[in-house]
C-alpha cells in the first residue's frame, strides 16, 4: 500500500511536483489558516455577551479541523516527502525554508492544544466540537484546585498568543518566499504547488526539462 502509494507520488515528485493531495492539503489549509488568523482577531474584539461566546465556539471548532489536518497532512508527508526543487538548492535559503515548514507543523499544534487547554481549564458553556459536528471532551481538569486551574488558564492563553503572533509573522515570510522564488529567480518551487490542468498547459516550466537527481539517491519523494 505505502509502496503503491510512493510509485504513485514519483509520477509528480519526478517532474518537481507536489502530489494532488499534497496539494490540496496545502490550500485547504492555507485558507482556513488565514480565516482562523482574521476570525480569531475579530472574535477578541467583540463585546462580551451571547455572539462572543458563540464565535468562541466556532473558533475552536475551525481550530479543532485544523489539527485534524494537520496530523493527517503530516502523515502523508511522512509517507510521501515533498519534490526535490528549486528550493533545496544548498544553502541559508534551503535551511530557512526547511525550518520555516518545521514551525508551520508545530504552531499547527501547538494553536489547538493549547485551544483545547484553554477551555478545559474552565468549564465550557457549550460542548467542543470538531468542524461542528463531532463533539469532543475537554482534558480531565476538572478536579484540580482553582488556582491551579487559573495558572492553567493563563499559561495555555499566554502560548496561544505567542503562537499567533509567530504564525502571523511566518505567513508572510513564506508567501513572499514563494512569491520571489516565482517572480525573481525563476524557480519551479510555486508551480509544483499549484493545482495543475489536465490540458498540459500548466507543466512546470523548469521541471519538465531539467533532469532531476536519481530518486535513489534522495529518498522516496512524492508530497
Ligand atoms: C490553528 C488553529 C488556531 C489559530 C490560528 C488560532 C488563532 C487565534 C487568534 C488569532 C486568537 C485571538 C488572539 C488575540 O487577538 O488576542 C485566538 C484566541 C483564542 N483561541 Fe485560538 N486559534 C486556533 C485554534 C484554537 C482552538 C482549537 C481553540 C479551542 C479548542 C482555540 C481557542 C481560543 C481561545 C479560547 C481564544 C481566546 C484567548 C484569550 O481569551 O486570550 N483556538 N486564537
Ligand atoms: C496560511 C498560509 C500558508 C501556510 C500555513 C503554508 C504552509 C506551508 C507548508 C507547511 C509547506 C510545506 C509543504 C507541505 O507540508 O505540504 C508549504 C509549502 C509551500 N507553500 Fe505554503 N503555506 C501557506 C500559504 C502559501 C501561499 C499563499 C503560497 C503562494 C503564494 C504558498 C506557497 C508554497 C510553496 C510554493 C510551497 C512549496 C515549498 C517547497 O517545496 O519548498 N504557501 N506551505
Amino acid at each position: 500500500m505505502i509502496a503503491s502509494l510512493r510509485r504513485w507520488a514519483r509520477k509528480h515528485s519526478a517532474r518537481g511536483r507536489y502530489t494532488p493531495v499534497g496539494i490540496w492539503f496545502h490550500w485547504i489549509m492555507a485558507a482556513l489558516i488565514i480565516y482562523q488568523l482574521f476570525a480569531g482577531w475579530r472574535m477578541e474584539r467583540l463585546p462580551v455577551g451571547v455572539e462572543r461566546i458563540s464565535a468562541y465556539g466556532d473558533h475552536s471548532a475551525m481550530g479543532l479541523l485544523i489539527l485534524l489536518l494537520a496530523a493527517l497532512r503530516g502523515v502523508w508527508r511522512l509517507i510521501v516527502p515533498g519534490p526535490i526543487n528549486d528550493a533545496d538548492t544548498p544553502g541559508w535559503q534551503a535551511e530557512a525554508a526547511h525550518i520555516t515548514q518545521i514551525l508551520f507543523y508545530l504552531l499547527f499544534a501547538i494553536l489547538p492544544i493549547s485551544g483545547l487547554i484553554m477551555w478545559s481549564a474552565i468549564t465550557p458553556a457549550e460542548p467542543l466540537t470538531l468542524a461542528g459536528l463531532i463533539p469532543v471532551p475537554v482534558l480531565p481538569l476538572e478536579s484540580l484546585a482553582m488556582e491551579w486551574k487559573m495558572w492553567i488558564l493563563e499559561a495555555a492563553e499566554q502560548v496561544h498568543g505567542i503562537a499567533v503572533i509567530a504564525l502571523a509573522l511566518l505567513v508572510p515570510i513564506h508567501v513572499a518566499a514563494a512569491l520571489k522564488h516565482h517572480f525573481w529567480d525563476h524557480h519551479d518551487v510555486l508551480e509544483g504547488m499549484l493545482p495543475e490542468i489536465p490540458d498540459g498547459h500548466s507543466h512546470p516550466k523548469g521541471a519538465q526539462h531539467r533532469p532531476r537527481p536519481p530518486l535513489s539517491a534522495t529518498g522516496p519523494n512524492g508530497g
